[in-house]
Formats: C-alpha cells, structure tokens, sequence
C-alpha cells in the first residue's frame, strides 16, 4: 500500500512524510534524494547536468542505487554499495543542479522503475513531485503539499546545512522559485497535484499537524476496508 505525498520545493513534506511513516508503520522513501544523489554523483565526476545530460544519462548503466533497511522508518539510500550522506546530497551545490537531472527522460525511467520496486517493500509513504501522477497513479491515498513561498524559505532558511552561509529570505525564494518553475514547466512528469490527490495549504499548520491529518485520512480509509486494517 502506497501513500504519495508530492509538493513543491521546501514545503516540508519530507518532515510531514516521515512522521506519517512512523505513525503508520511504515516505510518511508525520500525520491527528491534519489535525484540529488543522481546529481551529486554527476558533479563529482564532471558531468554538470543542466550543460551535460548526456553525461549524467551514460552514467545509468554502471551505477547502483538501492536502499537497505535501517533502524526506524527511513531506509538508507545507497549509491554503489556506500551509503549516501545526507551533507552531501542536500547540499547548496546540489540543490542548484537537482531540476536539471530531474528532466533527463532516462534518468526519470532509471529512478521510477526503482521507486515502483521499493513501493513493493510493504506500507510505503512516499514522496516526491510525480509520486501521484505518475510513479503510483493507482496509489489509494495521495495528498499535494502547499505553502505560500514566503513560508516555505522560512522553513528552507530553519534546515541547517541546505543553504549558502549568505543566504536571505529573499535569496532562499528566489532559488525554491527557480526550482519550482523547472519543475513545473518540464516535458515529462511536472510537478502538480493528481486529480485525485488532497491539496493541503500548510501555512497555518505544524508539520504534526499535517502529518495527523493525513494519518486520520488514512485510517478512515481503512477502517472501510476490512481486509487492509491488518497492516496498520
Ligand atoms: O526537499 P526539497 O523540497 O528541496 O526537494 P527534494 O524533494 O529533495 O527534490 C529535489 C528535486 O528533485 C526537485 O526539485 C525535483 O527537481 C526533483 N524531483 C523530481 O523531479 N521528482 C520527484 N519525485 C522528486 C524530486
């Protein structure tokens, strides 16, 4: 069972996410990391990926991206067999490039096919940007993300590591805007919400809060279907 939580730039899905997962039991799989990692492995070996896709794409075929079990809810994300450090991948550097590998077509096929795989390890909380659209179109529960910008490079601004030591409100605004629009306007799976998805405004509301809500959705759906309260 999936539930996809998809949303725009520093919304704070990734906190919503994982207390969902914990609350459910269940697994919970960051994709926004996969595409980082994708892009920080193109950058230490000179492939940028908004002036290189093809380099990026080539790289596919001789890389391993898979996740082990850990303890609590998060597995680890490893890039050829050594796990992933979170300094480096949620980095400035990377955060720059990210919106560009994420409209490489084969690395999208490359990543979905493993976020579909690892939507099979059980009671899955997923999110990313096309997890309703398109990685689990058939998911029963999916829910979209919102705040207004100014929150949100509030919140980008409070994560310690993720930008520039000169950073602004208004320089962080600017960069989750920037991202925002490659992502919205690409060819293949843009960001936005499914048409079945809950759109949540988080503005007014805590990261628990959120998470609550989307818990209280769950279990009602599942309290209507008898056979699938067993894994909750
Ligand atoms: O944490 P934050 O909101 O900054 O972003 P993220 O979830 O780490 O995602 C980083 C980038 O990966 C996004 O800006 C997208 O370009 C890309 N992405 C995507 O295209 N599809 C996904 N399912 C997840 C992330």
């Amino acid at each position: 069972m999936q539930v996809a939580i998809d949303g725009p730039a520093a919304a704070g899905k990734s906190t919503v996410a994982r207390l969902v997962a914990e609350k459910l039991g269940g697994i919970y799989i960051n994709t926004g990391d996969m595409y980082r990692a994708l892009t920080w492995i193109a950058l230490q070996r000179g492939g940028d990926p908004e002036t290189a896709p093809e380099r990026v794409a080539a790289m596919l075929d001789n890389l391993r991206l898979d996740y082990r079990l850990a303890d609590g809810a998060a597995p680890v994300l490893a890039l050829d067999g050594h796990p992933l450090e979170p300094a480096a991948v949620r980095s400035p550097a990377v955060a720059a490039k990210v919106s560009f590998t994420a409209r490489i077509p084969p690395v999208r096929d490359w990543l979905v096919e493993r976020q579909r795989r690892a939507g099979q390890l059980g009671l899955v909380v997923m999110e990313g940007r096309d997890i309703g659209t398109v990685v689990f179109p058939g998911a029963k529960y999916k829910f979209f993300i919102e705040a207004s910008p100014m929150v949100r490079a509030r919140r980008r601004l409070a994560q310690p590591g993720e930008v520039v030591d000169s950073a602004t409100l208004e320089s962080v605004a600017a960069e989750i805007a920037r991202r925002d629009e490659l992502d919205r306007n690409r060819r293949i799976s843009p960001l936005r919400p499914a048409a079945d998805a809950e759109v949540i405004d988080t503005d007014h509301l805590t990261a628990a809060e959120v998470a609550d809500l989307i818990v209280e959705r769950v279990y009602v759906g599942e309290s209507q279907c008898p056979s699938h309260t067993r894994h909750i």
